[in-house]
């Protein structure tokens, strides 16, 4: 994709009407702090469109980037961020779980993993959900640049096994820093486009 202008179309809170948009949408899914604001960055070639954050619990709508007037990336809020209430989980839980199942065109769900850490319960949960709703969650391994390359067929093999994921599972290595990674996810997006 080569990225002639984009937008932050639509923020969506808890309490929102989501969008009926009409172009294809890809969903970026994980752990507050994985990387999934820096992800949509990088892809959409700009520094700070989306907001990011050292602190987790940055991201707390559904927003939706509008790519050349031909697709959404679909930035959502991150999951077991400690410091927020039990309730305000449930209600962020819950805007995911309706723009998941609801959604008419959400191709696919891209599911952010730190490459540095063994999945935790929660992002095993979100794998099975995300396959429950009818997708094949895309597995993007965040924060490459962290470690070394030594490491990187080890990680990306106790990711797959954490998540029990099939043999043919991908998961694409990926750095905000370096933008290694970047032409394959786009690569990906690309092919599912209509021509
Ligand atoms: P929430 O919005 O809280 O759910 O977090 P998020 O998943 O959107 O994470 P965000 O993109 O805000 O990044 C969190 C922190 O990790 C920021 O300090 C980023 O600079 C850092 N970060 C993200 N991606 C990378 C990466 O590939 N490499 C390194 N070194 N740091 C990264
Ligand atoms: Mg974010």
């Amino acid at each position: 994709m080569v990225i002639k202008n984009v937008a932050l179309e639509t923020v969506c809170g808890v309490t929102s009407v989501l969008p009926a948009n009409t172009k294809m949408e890809v969903a970026f899914a994980g752990k507050s702090n994985v990387g999934k604001s820096s992800l949509i960055n990088a892809l959409m070639n700009r520094k700070s469109l989306a907001r990011t954050s050292a602190q987790p619990g940055k991201t707390q709508t559904i927003n939706f980037y509008n790519i050349n007037d031909a697709m959404y990336l679909v930035d959502l809020p991150g999951y077991g961020y400690a410091k927020v209430s039990q309730s305000e989980k449930e209600k962020w839980g819950k805007l995911i779980e309706r723009y998941l199942q609801k959604s008419q065109m959400l191709k696919a769900v891209f599911l952010l993993i730190d490459i540095r850490h063994d999945p935790s319960a929660n992002d095993k949960m979100m794998y099975d959900w995300i396959v429950y709703n009818g997708y094949d969650p895309i597995i993007i391994a965040t924060k490459l640049d962290k470690i070394k390359r030594s490491q990187l067929q080890k990680q990306v093999k106790a990711i797959k096994t954490g998540l029990n994921m099939k043999s043919d599972g991908i998961v694409i290595p990926f750095s905000a820093e370096t933008k290694q990674g970047r032409e394959e996810i786009w690569n990906l997006i690309d092919s599912w486009m209509e021509p």
